[in-house]
């Protein structure tokens, strides 16, 4: 499967956000990631729907919405209607997932499931049969800038494992959060497929220099 590398615009100069975007496509990002945070289930508030919107009008870039937000569900057909390509929800804020999961799918889009760090595999053990992708958060969600949590590796493995016991060598697995150029080789070692990475892109002077050395740490 192509390794993707998806950088989180929360990082972004948002006073120049069309420029940044066009310059991380320029520089090679696969994915643009847009995380959503409603200020209940994570404690900071980002951008939403309309920004979304925005965002689609500029770039054919596949948009990876992360919904940081209590009761995913009520915003869904929303974020799909701006233009979202990949959505994804957190275990711990959908009370009906499988709901939420089909409906992602039934118009036309990606369907991703997110656990934090603490949450067991065992909460996916159901849903890996529905989504389209898991999104393992290497940091506690909420804000760029944190340092990766080292278990989240053995996760994304475990993870994989489960997913060849379904049969679903075809879900992607993405890790959210302190991924950087160093680091990057390991978290591929452990089976992941979509890197998301925030400050260590937006935080440096050359996007395509750090794109390309984390390109060649994965490939
Ligand atoms: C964290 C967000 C991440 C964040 C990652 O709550 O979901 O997508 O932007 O940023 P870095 O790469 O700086 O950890
Ligand atoms: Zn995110």
């Amino acid at each position: 499967m192509k390794k993707l590398i998806a950088p989180s615009i929360l990082s972004a100069d948002f006073t120049r956000l069309g420029e940044e975007i066009r310059a991380i496509e320029e520089a090679g990002a696969d994915w643009i990631h847009f995380d959503v945070m409603d200020g209940i289930f994570v404690p900071n508030i980002t951008v939403g729907v309309p920004v979304l919107k925005s965002v689609r009008n500029i770039t054919d870039l596949p948009l990876d919405v992360h919904l940081m937000v209590d009761r995913p569900g009520r915003f869904i057909e929303d974020f799909a209607d701006a233009g979202a390509d990949i959505i994804t929800l957190h275990v711990e804020a959908s009370i009906h997932l499988d709901r939420e999961l089909n409906l992602i799918k039934s118009l036309g889009k990606r369907a991703g499931v997110s656990l934090n760090p603490a949450s067991p595999i065992t909460l996916l053990e159901e849903a890996v049969e529905i989504a389209d992708l898991i999104l393992i958060m290497s940091v506690n969600p909420g804000f760029g800038g944190q340092k990766l949590i080292p278990y989240a590796l053995t996760k994304a493995t475990r993870v994989r494992e489960l997913l060849k016991s379904h049969n679903r060598d075809d879900v992607l697995i993405e890790i959210d959060g302190g991924v950087t150029t160093k680091n990057i080789g390991d978290v591929s070692r452990a089976g992941v497929d979509v890197f998301v990475a925030g400050s260590s892109v937006f935080g440096a002077d050359d996007y395509a220099k750090v794109i390309g050395e984390m390109k060649r740490a994965i490939s």
